[in-house]
């Protein structure tokens, strides 16, 4: 198994690519504990994996308080004595326009999206760097690489997590801990799929935009964040991978003498 008796938190873990990583790291061996702001929806989560046999908790946790996050750490390392990887995953943020966007809702995005992956990070690295192993996966977006219309605050906050990623990426190359970001193009999670429900044709337009002309798989990015974690990966630090069915490779030109995707 990819990541036999490795120890694992997961902030997000109650829904979509968290949830979906912590059914992956799961059946690959990891002993896992995933956090989230939605109680009920974290307690399904575990509840269903344990079922299934898996060694999982849930811990209720706000990501962007700091002692809750300590809390998540300590109860990580003191139920399994150790943590191997991390996955920075939870997001909130404020939409609107860079001139509409509110000051406080600009620091929380911040707060939620980015200041508490540094935190994670902090935390985490006291047991890795101890045991002299570690991998810290981070859950960026193309969102992080480049501007949307009407997502500044997402904008900002993800590429600080690809840069965040980096630095630590090389901070820590030469003590065994590693550090990269998943940069996921659009993927049918409940906040596309309440997109979908709100605005139909957004949503469709956004899929026609993808040149594999679908939406992507929570388990596809989980697929990811599992090469990233375990050891096949060794050799991987202070990057991005991108999984966006080709999104980020267009330039956004429109196809030109009639040539588009289904050439
Ligand atoms: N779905 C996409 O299209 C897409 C694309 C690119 C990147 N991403 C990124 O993937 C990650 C997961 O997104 P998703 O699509 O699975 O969303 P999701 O809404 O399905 O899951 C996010 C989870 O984070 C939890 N959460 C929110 N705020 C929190 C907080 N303060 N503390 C703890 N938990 C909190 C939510 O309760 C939820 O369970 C995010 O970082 C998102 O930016 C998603």
């Amino acid at each position: 198994m990819r990541l036999d008796g490795r120890v694992a938190v997961i902030t997000g873990g109650g829904s979509g690519i968290g949830a979906a990583t912590a059914r992956a790291f799961t059946r690959e061996g990891a002993r896992v504990v995933i956090a989230d702001i939605d109680a009920d929806a974290g307690t399904a989560v575990a509840d269903e994996l344990r079922a299934g046999g898996a060694t999982i908790d849930f811990v209720h946790a706000d990501a962007a308080e700091p002692a809750a996050l300590e809390r998540l750490v300590a109860f990580a390392v003191d139920t399994h004595s150790t943590l191997d990887v991390l996955h920075n995953n939870h997001v909130a943020f404020e939409s609107g326009r860079v001139g509409d966007l509110t000051l406080d809702g600009f620091r929380r995005s911040l707060d939620v999206g980015l200041t508490s992956y540094w935190y994670a990070t902090k935390l985490a690295l006291v047991p890795m760097l101890a045991q002299g192993r570690g991998s810290i996966v981070n859950t960026a977006s193309v969102s992080g690489l480049a501007g949307d219309f009407g997502l500044g605050a997402y904008n900002v906050l993800k590429a600080g997590v690809v840069n965040l990623s980096r630095v630590t990426g090389i901070e820590y190359a030469r003590k065994g801990v590693r550090c990269n970001a998943v940069c996921p193009g659009p993927i049918g999670t409940p906040p596309i799929d309440r997109l979908h429900e709100a605005a139909p044709q957004i949503w469709s337009d956004i899929r026609d935009a993808i040149p594999m002309g679908r939406y992507g798989r929570a388990e596809e990015i989980a697929n990811v964040v599992l090469f990233l974690a375990s050891d096949e990966s060794a050799f991987v630090t202070g990057t991005h991978v991108v999984a966006d069915g080709g999104l980020w490779a267009h330039s956004g030109m429109p196809p030109i003498g009639g040539l588009g995707p289904d050439f």
